[in-house]
């Protein structure tokens, strides 16, 4: 029998991953199948545990469970566990559960390998301090920019999360209101306002003059923060599509140890070829 794998979330039904992953598996010739897991609100931690007695090799793991993957975890990557979030979990040769979190590398990835975006002395701004943001935080750090801001509705949740991740690196946390005369040269949206097809409340002139915004969420149309870089002179406006594909590779480098090729299965989805 192939070796098995799935994502695990509540909804399901709507995830691209499937599609991602069997894609990769056909194109590296990986024999596994990737299937997908409504997972139970009130017993997440049953539905992993009947996955992996039935041979289960690993999962993803996507809203609202990534908390509980990293409490189910029995071990932990640094990334994983800065992150308060797992979305990937990893069935050890002993059984025991791996935890480790592929977003922030995903959206790094696909950023400066994808895109050509340089990090290098760049001033950040991240939106948000929920779990898309926490998640992100270990990689963005990694990458040499010069500060990052992390701002959000509730400003105190965004002091918090930057002092967790100060001892990384140059990061602070504030109101949006404080965002008042700052300028950065990329603007990542991590908050969930897209969802309601609106945009945090940022002043209109906090990207600088050939700056990039990058919104994490994606959609068949440019998105509401994608729409709002466009309007505000952005160099490059990104949907998070491409974070999505290389969150993907990233598990399936830590399952099968061999990195699938991304551009194409990201022109795939956009229905591009
Ligand atoms: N592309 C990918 O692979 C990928 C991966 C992970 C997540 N995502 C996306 O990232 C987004 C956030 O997910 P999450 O798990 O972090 O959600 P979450 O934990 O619920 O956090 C939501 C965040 O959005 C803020 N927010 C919500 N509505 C807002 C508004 N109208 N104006 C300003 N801020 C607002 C919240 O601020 P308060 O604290 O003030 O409430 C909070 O910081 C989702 O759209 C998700 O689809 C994409």
């Amino acid at each position: 029998m192939a070796d098995q794998y799935a994502v695990i979330g509540n909804p399901i039904a709507h995830s691209k991953s499937p599609a991602i992953h069997a894609e990769f598996a056909r194109q590296t010739g990986q024999d596994l199948e990737y299937g997908r897991i409504l997972g139970s609100l009130d017993d997440f931690a049953a539905d992993v545990r009947q996955f992996i007695t039935q041979g289960g090799r690993g999962l993803n793991v996507t809203v609202p469970f990534k908390e509980q993957a990293w409490a189910l975890a029995d071990e932990r990557s640094a990334r994983a566990e800065t992150a308060g979030a797992v979305n990937t979990l990893i069935r050890l040769e002993d059984g025991r559960l791996r935890g480790d979190n592929t977003d922030g590398v995903g959206l790094v990835r696909d950023l400066s390998a994808n895109h050509g975006f340089d990090f290098s002395n760049a001033s950040v701004l991240l939106l948000g301090a929920g779990g898309a943001s926490r998640g992100v935080l270990v990689p963005l750090l990694e990458t040499g920019l010069a500060e990052l801001v992390i701002a959000n509705r509730t400003a105190s949740k965004a002091v918090d999360l930057a002092a967790l991740a100060a001892p990384l690196g140059a990061v602070v946390g504030c109101g949006l209101d404080a965002l008042a005369g700052r300028h950065f040269d990329l603007i990542i949206n991590a908050t969930s306002a897209g969802l309601s097809d609106s945009v945090p409340d940022i002043p209109d002139d906090c990207l600088r003059n050939d700056g990039w915004t990058y919104d994490m969420l994606y959609g068949d149309r440019p998105t509401a923060f994608c729409r709002w870089g466009q309007d505000h002179g952005a160099a490059r406006a990104l949907d998070g599509l491409g974070m999505l594909v290389e969150q993907a590779a990233e598990s399936f480098r830590l399952w099968r140890d061999v990195r699938p090729e991304t551009a194409s299965v990201i022109q795939l989805l956009r229905g591009v070829r």
